[in-house]
């Protein structure tokens, strides 16, 4: 934890690294570069001055211009514009006194498409590149637009989740002819783009949607809309749980990792007079992916526990009201943080009680527990100064009074007691469980979890069990102390 810290902190300096192109950028030449830029035109830096962010790395370059070869509208013979600067951040440099082709985007920021270069030297061989870039219809009889192929393009192409497919964009008209692929006005990420064409690799239900295709060619340029239908496998059931027999729910794929993107349902429901046990015997989902469960009894159908990554499982326990069913829902996102394999669990028919919230266990399990008041929160240090308000459990090296501030540690993110991200704001006051660690300074906690006791994640009666422990301390097992 401790090293991870160091890197972190390591990464707010004011290094330069060395430039790094997306893996997959397309490179482009002087004559896509001239297709794709609405402004071209040859000119001589006059001189350049720096800007403040990042100190002196990245700054405007003021031109006069010799020739236009591209603009949608008039330009003065003397431009000043922006956003060159050195070869580490992957820009491009242009020094005074010499004369270039620049790339420029409708509002003079200087264009870089796929690998950087948003100027070249105007030699002779890059200014014939670049009038091969233009054309105009009207002068030249084999300046011919993009038009689209569609006998071989699919306006509806429809995939079987986790399947791979793809769809081409093919047109006739001048060459080359450039194919970019667009989704709500956002390039697609050159990992699902090659050449012409679209390509869906493992295709979750994110990836449904328009996409368009924007052909463009020296003499203009033509759009192609596609909708992309993921087909879903159906996951989930519906289980009515007889006497005496056991069920068993599960992720889909389970134990392989379950689809991103993806939410299943489950209903469950127990014999009249009965209520339903579950156990859990694996819980392990991604880290933002969580499972909500229902007691149809309860009113509004909200929901009952919502558990979220792999560091806490709901155990085993027994559905709270008899004759009702139980509904599971799993739903998973699109992150790929990390590979889980998803839950299994039992359910059979019983006639215990249902399961209330007990904090003895959770209280058991931490070193301090503390009624705070959030003074300062350093997220890029990964830690929070509060305010203690009330001591329900003390058990670190140095003793903390009420009143104190105190540094607690986190993680990347502040979780609830069920492993679901929770946002802690400043001058809010909630619980914290914490706990004392190796490689840990001496002194510091740092965070098992936070609980807000106003969200609606917080069991109803956790405030008042708390105060019970208080007066009455569960027996707990020794926790080691560091
Ligand atoms: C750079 O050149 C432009 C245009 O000639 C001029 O307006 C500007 O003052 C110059 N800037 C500097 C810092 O010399
Ligand atoms: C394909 O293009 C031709 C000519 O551009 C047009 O007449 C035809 O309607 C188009 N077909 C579809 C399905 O859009
Ligand atoms: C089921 O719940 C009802 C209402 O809460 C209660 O009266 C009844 O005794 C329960 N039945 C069993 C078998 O626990
Ligand atoms: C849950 O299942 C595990 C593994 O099968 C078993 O060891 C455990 O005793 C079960 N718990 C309950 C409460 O049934
Ligand atoms: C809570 O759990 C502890 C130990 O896990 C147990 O001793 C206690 O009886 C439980 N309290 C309730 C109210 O169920």
């Amino acid at each position: 934890m401790y090293f991870i810290f160091l890197l972190i902190t390591g990464a707010f300096l004011p290094v330069v690294l060395p430039c790094s192109v997306p893996p997959g950028a397309v490179f482009y030449g002087p004559t896509q570069r001239t297709i794709l830029a609405p402004i071209v035109f040859q000119g001589r830096v006059i001189n350049t001055t720096t800007s403040d962010l990042p100190t002196g790395q990245i700054f405007d370059a003021c031109v006069e211009i010799r020739k236009i070869f591209k603009s949608p509208f008039e330009i003065p013979t003397v431009v000043c514009f922006g956003q060159f600067g050195i070869e580490e951040l992957c820009l491009t440099y242009v020094f005074e006194g010499n004369e270039y082709v620049f790339f420029l985007n409708e509002d003079f920021t200087a264009r870089y498409d796929g690998f950087p270069e948003a100027a070249y030297l105007a030699t002779q061989e890059i200014v014939a590149a670049v009038q091969a870039g233009y054309c105009q219809a009207s002068i030249d009889p084999n300046c011919e637009p993009p038009k689209l192929e569609n006998a071989t393009f699919e306006f509806v192409k429809r995939i079987q989740e986790g399947r791979s497919a793809s769809v081409h964009c093919r047109a006739m008209g001048s060459l080359p002819i450039v194919a970019t692929w667009y989704r709500g006005g956002e390039l697609v990420s050159f990992e699902k783009q090659q050449g012409n064409m679209l390509k869906i690799n493992d295709a979750t239900m994110y990836d449904t949607g328009r996409y368009s295709c924007v052909l463009k060619n020296p003499a203009g340029e033509a759009t192609a809309e596609t909708y992309v239908q993921i087909i879903s496998t159906a996951c989930g059931a519906f289980v009515a749980v007889y006497d005496d027999a056991t069920f068993t729910i599960e992720s889909p794929e389970y134990p392989w990792p379950y689809r991103r993107g993806k939410s299943c349902s489950w209903r469950l429901c127990p014999p009249q007079g009965k209520s339903l046990e579950f156990n859990f015997t694996t819980f392990d989902l991604r880290t933002f992916d969580n499972l909500e469960i229902v007691n149809e009894c309860d009113q509004h159908r909200h929901p009952w526990r919502r558990f979220c990554g792999s560091r806490v499982s709901p155990g085993s326990f027994v559905s709270r009201c008899n004759s009702t069913c139980v509904q599971i829902f799993l739903d998973s996102g699109i992150s790929r943080n990390r590979i889980a394999r998803g839950f299994q669990a039992t359910v059979k028919a019983t006639e215990k009680e249902g399961t209330g919230f007990n904090v003895s266990e959770i209280f058991c399990n931490s070193n301090l527990v503390i009624k705070a008041r959030v003074a300062v929160m350093f997220s890029s240090y990964l830690q929070v100064n509060v305010a203690v308000l009330e001591i329900f459990k003390q058990a670190g090296p140095t003793f903390i009074e009420k009143g104190q501030e105190i540094i607690i540690k986190h993680d990347f993110t502040i979780t609830d007691m069920f492993g679901c991200a929770t946002k802690i704001k400043e001058g809010a006051e909630c619980y914290i469980f914490a706990s004392l660690a190796e490689f840990i300074e001496d002194g510091l906690y740092i965070m098992d979890f936070a609980v807000d006791p106003a969200s609606t994640s917080t069991p109803v009666n956790f405030v008042q069990q708390l105060n019970r422990v208080k007066t009455d301390p569960p027996q707990c097992d020794v926790l080691p102390v560091f």
